[in-house]
């Protein structure tokens, strides 16, 4: 169970899901057709030393093999790369990851000259990335910053002090970051995003159907994806279910406009078959989607 202020590291409690999504990232990476690569994932299940998950990475005849374990997380890694990707041609040159997690973007997208990505996440979770990423003599192809941070708490002065220009226009991310915030948390981030968002801003960020129930979720990961990265981690312990504003509504009444595309609309975009899934989890899956929402204003040209 979430406790206020409960810090973890990369093994430990939503730490680990950082862990699994970079495990899915890795056997993405390995499919012959990978919608995206990402060298470094594999890297980082290595180190953590992590049985389950490097039982999964050493013998793919482990792997459960379904669309829905690493697939899904390849459709939604390349829905983010391609959001900063597309906000580096219209011109912004600072980016802000919001739980950074294992995220390698810093490190593997193509940035353009003079582009800052500030990485937020728990302080043990950026140390162990940290690293890593030094021990296999990684180099950055932007200017990284690390912000050790609670999510929950006030952020910006510590994401301000590390350079962060409210001047400038940002592509924000929060991938798999929200069902990890209580309601009012999530509310602050949106305030504290948009307070830092200079015209031509934009954020990207999943979110989960507001029908979704947890239990059934579960029962149906432990049918369907029983030899998935995340199957060893009790999400129902992890994630907040209270009342939630929908992050469209939330930017909307704000003035910002919202295109959200559910995971069916990606797969078609990007491409992908997506498995037949029982009438009820359809339902639940219908309703998550992927979200872009964008400071109306005009962006300086670049
Ligand atoms: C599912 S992982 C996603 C990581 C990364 N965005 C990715 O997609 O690979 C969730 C991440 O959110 C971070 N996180 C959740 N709540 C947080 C909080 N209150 N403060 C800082 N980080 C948080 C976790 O540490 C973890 O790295």
């Amino acid at each position: 169970m979430r406790t206020e202020g409960d810090t973890w590291d990369i093994v430990s409690s939503v730490g680990a899901t950082a862990l699994g999504v970079a495990a899915a990232r890795a056997m993405e990476t390995e499919e012959p057709d990978a919608l995206v690569r990402d060298d470094y994932a594999a890297l980082f299940v290595t180190a953590s030393r992590h049985e389950g998950m490097n039982r999964l990475l050493d013998d793919p005849s482990v792997r459960d093999g379904s669309m829905l374990s690493s697939g899904m997380i390849g459709l939604r890694t390349k829905f983010y790369d391609d959001h900063f990707l597309a906000a580096a041609a219209d011109g912004v040159r600072q980016a802000v990851i919001l739980a950074a997690g294992l995220d390698a973007r810093a490190y593997r997208l193509p940035w353009p000259a003079g582009t800052v990505v500030f990485e937020l996440d728990q302080p043990k979770v950026l140390e162990f990335k940290r690293q890593v990423l030094a021990d296999n003599d990684a180099v950055p192809a932007a200017d990284r910053r690390e912000i050790p941070v609670d999510l929950r708490d006030d952020w910006p002065a510590a994401l301000l002090d590390a350079g962060f220009d409210p001047s400038a226009p940002t592509a924000w991310t929060a991938e798999g970051l929200l069902p990890y915030l209580p309601g009012a948390a999530q509310n602050a981030l949106f305030e504290r995003v948009e307070r830092l968002s200079a015209p031509g801003s934009r954020l990207a960020l999943d979110a989960l159907s507001s029908s979704l129930d947890l239990d059934k979720m579960i029962d149906f990961e432990d049918e369907y994806m029983k030899n998935s990265p995340m199957s060893g981690i009790d999400l129902r312990g992890l994630f907040y279910t209270d009342d939630r504003a929908e992050p469209e509504a939330w930017f909307a009444a704000h003035g910002w406009t919202a295109t959200p595309v559910t995971v069916s609309e990606l797969a078609v975009r990007y491409d992908r078959e997506l498995p037949k899934l029982p009438e009820q989890f359809e339902a639940m899956f219908q309703g998550s989607r992927f979200v872009t929402v964008a400071n109306p204003r005009t962006a300086p040209s670049a």
